[in-house]
Parts: C-alpha cells; structure tokens; sequence
C-alpha cells in the first residue's frame, strides 16, 4: 500500500532557481535563503520518498489565459523545463509516475473532485524551484512526480477549505494504491508577495508566521481565510499559500513540524518552508 509520510510547504520564487543555475547560491544575498533548506535535503534524502506529488501553479507557461483549469493532473511519463523566456532551466527533465498520476485521476474524480487531465505539459519555476531547493542539484531528480496544478493566477482561485478537502481526497486515493510506495506532498507558492502596482513588495511576517504555527496547530482555522484576506494581508500573489493547504489536508489530523525557515528578501517577496511528519 502507498503512504503519505510527510508535507513540505515552500515558497517558489523564480530567482532562487536563477540564483542556483548561474552559480550564484554562495553569495551573501543568497547563502541565508538556501541555508534554511540544508537540513531540508539531508531530511528528504534521508526519507528517501518514491514518488513527490507537487502541487504548484504554472505561471501561464505551459497554460495560457484561453484555457484556466482549475485542479488539473500531470498523467505522463515525464515533463520537460519550460522556457520562461530565457531558455529552460538547465535542471533534469522531471520523470512522471504514470501509474499513480492514472490511480490518482480515477480516485479524485470519483471522489467528485473534476480534475482536468493533462497528458502532456512543460513544467516552470512553480515546480522546479522547489525541486531545486529540496534536491539540490542532481543529474536525475532522485523520485518521480506527479504534477498537481492549481489556478491561482486567474481569478477566482479555488477556497482554502476546497484545496484541503482535495488533500484529504489525495490521502485516501494514495492509501488505496495497490503498490508500496513512500509518498510526499509538496504545497508550493507564497508567502507574502506582490509583484505590480503600488502595493509591490508587501510583506507580512506577522500573517505568515501564525500561518505557519497554525499549519501544524489549526489548520481548520486556515481553511475559513478568504481569498481577500491573504490578498489584503500579503499581497495579489500571496493568495498562492492557499496551495498548501491542499498539502496539509493529505496529512494527518496531528503532525509534527520538522523544521522551518522564513526569509526576507528572496527577490521582493517572502520566502516561507515548513515541513510536517505524519506522527
Ligand atoms: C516571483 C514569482 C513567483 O511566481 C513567486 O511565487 C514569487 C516571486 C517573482 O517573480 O519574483
Ligand atoms: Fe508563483
């Protein structure tokens, strides 16, 4: 039987990966951000998981405005870097699992959750950022994927308490796998950030962190915020935290936080990582 052993909440920010590529990881603007995830890849490493499933949001690259799927599924056998307009990452094609993309499709819509189905999709920064920062950089991404895009460009993204109860239907679909695999969900965006107008750069440490405390505490209480409260208190692009909710749902009702790490600047936003255990 497949398992969710653990959650992993991080921030994507593209710059980190820009940071990494171009070999500029050690210096003293990067070296606090990516200090934050040593333990992080020691743990993961350590855990050695078979199989990620990365929730994220594509930054209209492999999707356009004419097509805004809501929940949407990667079912392949492997999704390439996408050029975000300077080339792909120069990072390992990230290798799909197909068995369990297909499990998982089946599962979530009978379950009344209407994936969209994605057979083939280039993947951005959303999820290769966070591969990078947990990974490091490898020859071969060292698990497969299983890509989970969420809406949280186009409004109207998907209610915190939807993306929860989509977790708790991964959860179950992932105990029903016939095979036994160690499984990790990542929830990516966030934290606070705003990238136009003149409300760019907001950063609320206050708001992330008791977001971050409740994470493990009360993450029911996270479910009620509305989408004009993590915009008001965090920034247009902050309402991209409700993805990690959708983590925090596929585990269990108590879990114990491994690590964190927050850190201000990460290009002008806030960068925020949690791990949870299931206990
Ligand atoms: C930036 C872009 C993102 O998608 C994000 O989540 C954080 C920051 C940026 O362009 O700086
Ligand atoms: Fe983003």
């Amino acid at each position: 039987m497949a398992k969710i052993l653990a959650g992993v909440g991080t921030s994507h920010v593209p710059a980190i990966g820009a940071a990494l590529d171009s070999g500029k990881a050690d210096e003293p603007y990067w070296q606090p951000v990516f200090a934050g995830y040593k333990k992080s890849k020691q743990w993961l490493k350590e855990l050695n998981p078979d199989v990620v499933i990365l929730v994220y949001n594509d930054h209209a690259n492999a999707f356009g405005l004419d097509v805004v799927p809501t929940f949407a599924l990667g079912i392949a056998d492997e999704y390439a870097p996408a050029d975000e307009g300077w080339g792909p990452r120069p990072v390992p094609v990230v290798k799909g699992h197909f068995e369990l993309a297909r499990h998982l499709g089946t599962s979530l819509i009978f379950a009344h959750f209407d994936m969209a189905i994605i057979n083939e999709m280039v993947v951005d920064h959303g999820l290769t950022v966070p591969l990078s920062l947990m990974c490091g950089q490898p020859q071969e991404w060292p698990f497969k994927v299983v890509p989970l895009c969420v809406n949280v460009v186009q409004y109207p993204p998907p209610t915190g308490a939807r993306c929860f109860e989509l977790g708790r239907a991964i959860r179950k679909a992932v105990e029903a796998y016939h095979e036994d695999l160690k499984v990790v969900v990542f929830g990516t965006g966030g934290m606070s950030h705003q990238l136009h107008g003149e409300r760019a750069g907001i950063i609320n440490r206050e708001w992330d962190n008791r977001f971050l405390d409740d994470l493990t505490a009360d993450p029911l209480r996270l479910t009620k915020i509305p989408h004009t409260e993590y915009i008001r208190e965090t920034g247009a692009e902050g309402v991209e935290t409700v993805m990690w909710l959708i983590m925090r749902g596929a585990l269990d009702d108590q879990v114990k936080e491994v690590h964190r790490h927050y850190h201000v600047p990460a290009s002008n936003t806030a960068l925020g990582h949690i791990i949870l255990e299931n206990v």
